[in-house]
């Protein structure tokens, strides 16, 4: 059985999540957040106190790794994960490890028709081959707006103007690393998600109308 891959990029807090998950339930898709991966790994070397300028400590304790949890958690969304998160997704070992985690995930679901994954180089390197391509464009304030309530909703203290930083510094980190930096993937439609969710997919209930 021939898969659908659908990706969505864009960057921090621009509502991919939200996006995807509209897809999976719609279309019966099965949905994978490459971010959450990162999270994760950043999440173990926090716990055990890894520094993130320590690479070779941080190989190590990838090598040993032989199981890695897809499950959602609070603990994977406060400031200091996301921040950590971007840090080490700068490394290609980190990245090829991630990549290698998601085309098992797809492969082992081997009765599953279709896939939507979202995260920041997904259509650009590793779904290349996709059957939709989708980039996600929201301004920032919008942006850190949207996570400042998201952050005061799950009871964490929050201030706008640090999370607009935090907003900013991420953007500038992701888009000019070396390594799958973020950018508009060859093909991909653009998605503007600045209004209503409403407005948005109206966008993507076009685009899906032949899957
Ligand atoms: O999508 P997110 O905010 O959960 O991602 C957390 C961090 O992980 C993000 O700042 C950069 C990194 N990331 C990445 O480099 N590539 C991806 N495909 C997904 C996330």
């Amino acid at each position: 059985m021939k898969k659908i891959i659908i990706t969505i990029d864009g960057p921090a807090a621009s509502g991919k999540e939200k996006i995807a998950k509209y897809i999976s339930k719609k279309w019966k898709f099965k949905h994978l957040d490459s971010g959450l991966l990162y999270r994760r790994l950043a999440l173990i070397l926090h716990n055990e106190k890894i520094e993130t300028k320590d690479i070779n400590e941080i190989k190590k304790r990838i090598e040993k790794i032989n199981n890695i949890s897809f499950r959602r958690s609070k603990k994977l969304r406060t400031q200091e994960i996301s921040q950590l998160a971007s840090k080490i997704a700068i490394h290609q070992f980190v990245r090829q490890y991630v990549n290698d985690l998601q085309y098992d995930f797809v492969s082992k679901h081997k009765k599953i028709r279709g896939f939507v994954i979202d995260g920041r180089d997904i259509g650009s390197v590793v779904f290349k081959k996709a059957n939709l391509k989708l980039y996600i464009e929201v301004n920032s304030e919008i942006r850190a707006k949207r996570r400042y309530k998201q952050l005061i909703d799950s009871g964490e203290k929050s201030i706008y103007r640090k999370i607009l930083m935090d907003v900013k510094l991420r953007d500038k980190k992701d888009k000019m690393r070396e390594n799958s930096p973020l950018i508009i993937p060859n093909g991909a439609h653009i998605i503007n998600n600045n209004k209503s969710f409403k407005h948005t997919i109206n966008q993507i209930n076009k685009l899906m109308e032949n899957f």
